[in-house]
């Protein structure tokens, strides 16, 4: 393309500078026969070879049969050259005679005047084409200079651009298919700020996401299959205990027991378990419809005080003027229930929990407030995680798996709304949820 639009250049250019010479012959012959014409005589003739002696440019002055009455130099080979021109040239306007710039070493133009009868002829105007060659041979190195230096500019815009460009390209696509292949471990430098800059970023932080992921997915993994082992190694232990046989009743009722009991650890475990699995899928929906809060809260009450009462603590519930709540009635009951549930396992007997309700512009505001064993500062961040539990052997021994506050989180950002905790070691904890 660019080789095309420089041969196009070329050629161009060489026609509009041949035209021109031929135009600044024909505009001086004319020139020479307009004064010949206007003053006519030897000496004119004379003046006017005498104009062209230097130039390379060469003129003749011919008479009606064609003899030469003037020459600007006196060369046989000039003559040679004009003479068949001249045989029999019949025109009464300026003419070119030669226009073959390549091979005749003149381009030629004639000139006729005619003073009176017996006074006509022709005004020969010759222009060397040697200066024609010199200005397409200079042309020509000109051209090649700037075709050169082109395609080395191009060279080198290519190479750049091949660096900058392409080869982050090529280690970006490597670094998908690594991942695509399961492998996470991929390392892109970031070095530039811009679009390709910004997108190694994002590959970089897929895989450090991926990576992240996979290794929460092992420990998850790990985690369930550890709390699944435990009530089934009681499961296990204790149907073997009964199997023999030769025990008292009070024996079999108690092992009985501990068998519903892990059984039913293990059912609530799989719940809690198949929930997360339902908000990791998005497959939950959380409809949300308009409906009173004190009898909503009321509800709760009643059916949680009766644990409170067994643990001899106290169940509060502060819920004062008429507020209507927009949210998933049954989520919202789990989220509560839920709170209620820690606050009433991770507290002393005798104690009080509060459930105090109240509204803040278009917010609900629902607190759950005991003074139990409290949270260490260092782990309040992690409780909202995956079966993450604080000091494992406390909660382990409050019967909780660590999924609790990960479901009440991930349902209560479902609503929109967000979730807080205060919590002081041994004074108590505070959880703010704000829908
Ligand atoms: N009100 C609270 N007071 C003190 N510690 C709490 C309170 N609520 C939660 N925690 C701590 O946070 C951890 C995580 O709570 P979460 O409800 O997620 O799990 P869990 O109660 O152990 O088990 P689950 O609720 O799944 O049966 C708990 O193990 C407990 O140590
Ligand atoms: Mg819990």
């Amino acid at each position: 393309m660019d080789l095309f639009l420089m041969f196009y250049l070329h050629r161009n250019i060489i026609n509009s500078k041949v035209d021109e010479q031929f135009e600044t012959l024909l505009a001086n012959g004319a020139n020479h026969r307009d004064v010949l014409m206007e003053y006519y005589s030897n000496t004119t003739i004379k003046h006017i070879v005498l104009m062209e002696r230097d130039a390379n440019r060469e003129v003749i002055i011919t008479d009606q049969q064609g003899e030469i009455l003037g020459i600007s130099e006196i060369n046989a080979e000039l003559i040679d050259q004009v003479k068949p021109y001249l045989v029999g040239l019949q025109t009464d306007k300026d003419k070119v005679l030669v226009s073959d710039w390549h091979d005749s070493p003149y381009i030629v133009s004639a000139h006729p005047y005619d003073i009176n009868t017996g006074q006509s002829g022709y005004v020969i105007m010759l222009s060397s084409t040697i200066s024609i060659h010199e200005m397409v041979a200079d042309l020509s190195l000109h051209f090649a200079i700037a075709g050169v230096t082109s395609f080395i500019v191009l060279f080198i815009v290519y190479a750049v651009l091949s660096k900058v460009i392409t080869r982050p390209l090529i280690r970006m696509k490597e670094a998908t298919e690594k991942l695509s292949e399961g492998d996470f471990q991929v390392r892109l430098s970031v070095s530039s700020k811009d679009e390709l800059g910004e997108l190694a970023g994002s590959i970089q932080k897929l895989a450090n996401d991926l990576e992240r992921l996979k290794s929460e997915r092992n420990e998850f993994l790990a985690s369930i299959a550890h709390e699944l082992s435990t009530p089934l190694t009681y499961l296990i232990g204790y149907s073997k205990v009964m199997s023999r046989g030769n025990l008292t009743e009070q024996e079999r009722q108690q092992y009985l027991e501990i068998i519903v009991e892990e059984s039913n650890r293990m059912k609530e475990l799989m719940k809690n378990l198949l929930d997360l699995a339902k908000m990791d899928e998005n497959s939950f929906t959380v409809k949300k419809a308009f409906f009173a809060a004190r009898p909503f809260f009321e509800g709760i009450h009643k059916l949680i005080e009766p644990s409170f009462a067994m643990k001899n603590m106290k169940l509060t519930l502060l819920c004062e003027g008429e507020y209507q709540l927009f949210a998933d009635a049954l989520r919202l009951e789990q989220i509560v229930i839920n709170l209620l549930d820690n606050a009433l396992n991770y507290s002393d007997e005798q104690s009080e929990v509060i459930l105090q309700v109240s509204q803040n512009e278009e917010k609900t505001i629902i607190s759950v407030m005991d003074s139990g064993i409290g949270i260490p500062a260092n782990e309040i961040a992690f409780i909202f995680e995956k079966l993450y539990r604080v000091e494992k052997s406390r909660s382990r021994a409050f019967g909780g798996s660590g999924i609790g506050l990960s479901v009440v989180k991930e349902l209560v950002e479902a609503h929109g709304g967000t979730i807080e905790v205060k919590s002081k070691r041994g004074k108590g904890s505070t959880f703010t949820i704000t829908i």
